[in-house]
């Protein structure tokens, strides 16, 4: 009977601990954040519904963006080298090869038409700040362009490989003008000098941010920084569901390659506590068959 009395009061104090204490502590750790939203619904200048000519497409891009973008998808090569583009745009260019693949595509066609607002970064560029954007504002083409060139950024971009190799890329794709990643050998496309005068904050490099920040803060904040980090300089920056959980399976991969084996060695500790458990009870047992 007192053995009963014992288990009761171990579970209730582990229930109390489990369905009270821990959750109160990932409320206070993770505050309740608006889900991450990969509609990109909230900024609606394009009739994202329209279908897109990519051949059109291609003339609006060779006219209009591989001044400043390379696309070596599609055979046009950087204009100038990182560091002039840097110094030249404050940032980097990206290459667009990936474009079409990583980005949601209303995120996309709203980012071409106004670059700002598509990456809340109305406190930083907007009309009172006195600042442009480096990218200029393609409000001028029809919602139909728009959608030609999406589609055309969408023909173009190539399947990458699964697994590490593939995440490695939408990484560089989507991070790799700002951040590096030392424990990956990727070192940020644009000079950290530039970065500090154009971002008015250094980019960290991201090699441990998957144990610092964890996967449940970074499904919010690449989604939509300005939401935990409100007035940070790090951009929206548009990524699809699926490019997102490669970038951070692929920060997981780099900077907590021990996991999964954490993960089985967890459950075999947890077989030898319940296959312990059973020979101590066995145990105790047979010495008070002997004592009574
Ligand atoms: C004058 C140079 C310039 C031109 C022209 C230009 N861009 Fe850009 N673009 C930039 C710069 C600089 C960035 C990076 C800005 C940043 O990260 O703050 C950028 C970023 C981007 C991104 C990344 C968006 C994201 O969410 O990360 C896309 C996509 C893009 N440009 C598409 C285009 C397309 C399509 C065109 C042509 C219609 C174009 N750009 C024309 C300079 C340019
Ligand atoms: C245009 C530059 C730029 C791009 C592109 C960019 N970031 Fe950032 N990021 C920054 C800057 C600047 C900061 C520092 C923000 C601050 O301190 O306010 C930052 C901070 C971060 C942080 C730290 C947040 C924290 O809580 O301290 C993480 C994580 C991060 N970025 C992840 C990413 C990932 C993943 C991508 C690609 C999907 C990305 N960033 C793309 C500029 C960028």
């Amino acid at each position: 009977m007192k053995e009963f009395k014992i288990l009761a009061v171990i579970i209730a104090l582990v229930g109390i601990t489990y369905y009270g204490i821990e959750p109160y502590a990932h409320s206070v750790m993770h505050p309740e954040v608006a889900a991450a939203d990969f509609t990109f619904k909230d900024v609606k200048n394009v009739d994202t519904s329209l279908a897109g000519n990519a051949e059109n497409g291609k003339v609006l891009v060779e006219a209009n963006c591989i001044a400043c973008h390379a696309i070596e998808s599609a055979s046009h090569p950087q204009m100038m080298p990182n560091a002039d583009a840097a110094a030249a745009y404050g940032v980097t260019p990206p290459d667009l090869s990936h474009a079409g693949r990583i980005y949601d595509k209303n995120y996309l066609a709203n980012f071409i038409f106004d670059p700002v607002s598509a990456m809340h970064l109305q406190h930083k560029f907007g009309p009172d700040t006195g600042k442009t954007f480096p990218m200029p504002s393609y409000n001028w083409m029809t919602p139909q362009e728009i959608m030609d060139v999406v589609a055309y950024l969408q023909s173009i971009a190539p399947k990458v490989a699964e697994g590490k190799e593939g995440h490695k890329v939408t990484f560089e794709a989507a991070c790799g003008r700002c951040h590096s990643m030392k424990y990956a050998g990727i070192e940020a496309t644009t000079p950290t000098e530039n970065l500090k005068t154009y971002m008015g904050a250094t980019p960290p490099d991201l090699s441990q941010h998957i144990k610092s920040r964890g996967e449940h803060y970074l499904h919010s904040f690449i989604n939509d920084p300005q939401v935990l980090l409100h007035g940070t300089a790090m951009p929206r920056v548009g990524l699809t569901e699926e490019a997102q959980e490669e970038v951070i399976t692929y920060m997981e991969e780099i900077g907590d390659s021990k996991k999964a084996e954490r993960e089985t060695v967890g459950l075999w500790v947890m077989l030898y506590s319940v296959v312990f458990a059973l020979f101590a009870f066995l145990w105790k047992r047979k010495i008070w068959e002997e004592v009574h």
